[in-house]
């Protein structure tokens, strides 16, 4: 069993066409999880970091949804095209890409009167 270093969970969430909340699969979710899977497995990443199709990430109006962790970096509106970026800069060098990272006050989920680490 690989202890992986990093887990990116990529939205692939999937609702009828109806639904108001939209979803990532209709983003190109489950092309998203597929380029991270390709890249991170051509640069030799295959047990190092985890890419790992997710259901909801409950931040819908922003897929598709993208977590880094154990870093706990989210993004946003993140397309195929952001794959490479994000690997470069983010899983190689340590730098989350700040034009796709979800601030914290746009997260969806989070309680401003709660801790925001519940382990600490
Ligand atoms: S459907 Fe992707 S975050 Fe909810």
């Amino acid at each position: 069993m690989a202890r992986f270093q990093r887990h990116v969970f990529i939205c692939t969430n999937e609702r009828a066409s109806d639904d108001p909340k939209g979803c990532c699969k209709s983003k190109g979710g489950a092309e998203l999880a597929e380029a991270f899977k390709k890249k991170l497995y051509e640069r030799g990443y295959k047990r190092i970091v985890r890419p790992n199709k997710a259901g909801c990430l409950d931040q819908c109006a922003l897929g598709c949804a993208v977590v880094v962790y154990p870093d706990g970096v989210w993004y946003g509106r993140v397309t195929v095209a952001d794959v490479d970026e994000i690997i470069d800069s983010h899983i190689v060098g340590g730098k989350p890409v700040a034009r796709l990272v979800i601030p914290d006050e746009a997260l969806s989920g989070i309680d401003p009167d709660q801790p925001r680490d519940p382990f600490s």
